[in-house]
């Protein structure tokens, strides 16, 4: 028998609220199956850095690499100034845990309301780099509140990381149906940074022969991704491209109360982390009203990096059932209501 060993981080808002139906589902889905869990929860977020100052110190990485994967609710307060839990906490874990490949899935379920007219098939997923770009904070400012003020936030991509994306999202599209890589950039004016992603692409193209290749500015992509959103099957892109057309992506496919996400290290060096693809929503935190299920898929693509498809796959078909029964019942639920269908259906 096996005991899966995840490290919990709930974190703000409603995360408490979205984990705790994210775990119910788990611990259904692994009944009978011969599998445990054991979590540990990591106290990481707002509540700590009011009472200690602190963010995530080397003792909280360490103890955290020491599981298997992390489930992380969510991470933000209007009462933490601006970038300091973004950067000290989530950033910080995606980039000391190597997560260079941020996955997010985006599925059109029956059923589900999309404000497109004629959506089609929707069925892609977002490679999005995750330990480079703007994201790496290089960069600063002079003359600040001045104006002569300037700014820079400098994008970092380097050959290394940029390869390892683009062959992870290669495999991933031979491993589907259409086989279809789409890149997305900029390159007619991000000149540098997007020739060697265009470069990348071909050379590493030539390893997969079998998968269509496209390329879309990332302009003309949210155009598509409104217009046409079936053409695409697997994107891979850069880390803030790739945060903007997953907002996207989530509001043509139900919203990000569905969109589920993995920050994934490939080598299995570090723990991978799930988390929902939404915040804090500090407006409705408490009251019962968030919708768990993005975090419940996020438990589905843990299991799944975990190795274990079937049970990933029987959460996806409940939550597809769930949905579809959603059509019907418009009435509003509750977050625990929404977790309570998924476990029946789960448990069949
Ligand atoms: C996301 C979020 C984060 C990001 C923020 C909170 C740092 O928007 O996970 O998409 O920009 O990556
Ligand atoms: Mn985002």
């Amino acid at each position: 028998t096996r005991t899966l060993d995840l490290a919990v981080i709930a974190g703000d808002g409603i995360g408490p609220e979205v984990v705790a139906e994210g775990l119910k589902v788990l611990d259904a889905v692994l009944e009978g199956s011969g599998i445990g869990v054991h979590t540990t929860e990591y106290a990481l977020g707002a509540e700590r850095w009011h009472a200690t100052g602190e963010t995530l110190t080397d003792a909280d990485l360490e103890g955290l690499a020491q599981h298997e994967a992390i489930l992380l609710g969510a991470i933000g307060d209007p009462r933490v100034p601006s970038g300091v839990l973004e950067r000290g906490l989530l950033l910080k874990l995606r980039f000391a845990f190597d997560h260079y490949v941020n996955l997010r899935p985006s599925r059109l379920y029956p059923g589900v309301p999309t404000p497109l007219g004629n959506p089609g098939e929707v069925d892609f997923v977002v490679v999005r780099e995750g330990t480079e770009g703007p994201y790496v904070g290089n960069g600063g400012a002079i003359r600040v509140g001045t104006p002569h003020e300037v700014a820079n936030e400098v994008s970092v991509n380097t050959a290394y990381g940029v390869e390892r994306v683009v062959r992870d999202a290669f495999e991933r599209a031979q491993a589907r149906p259409r086989k279809k890589l789409t890149l997305v950039h900029k390159h007619n004016v991000l000149v540098h940074a997007g020739h060697l992603w265009r470069r990348t692409v071909e050379q590493v193209a030539a390893e997969f022969p079998d998968v269509t290749v496209d390329y879309a500015h990332v302009d003309a992509a949210t155009i598509y991704l409104v217009t046409d959103p079936a053409r695409f099957d697997v994107i891979v892109t850069d880390n803030l491209f790739g945060d903007i057309l997953t907002d996207l992506a989530a509001a043509i496919t139900g919203g990000i109360g569905l969109a589920a996400s993995g920050n994934i290290n490939p080598t299995g060096e570090f723990p991978s982390m799930f988390e929902p693809v939404h915040g804090s929503a500090p407006d409705i935190a408490g009251q019962g009203k968030a919708d768990p299920t993005a975090t419940i898929l996020s438990v589905a693509l843990l299991l799944r990096h975990l190795g274990l498809d079937e049970q990933a796959a029987g959460i996806e078909a409940a939550v597809e059932q769930d949905i579809a029964d959603r059509a019907g019942n418009p009435a509003p639920r509750s977050t625990t209501e929404v977790g309570d269908s998924i476990v029946a259906r789960v448990r069949g």
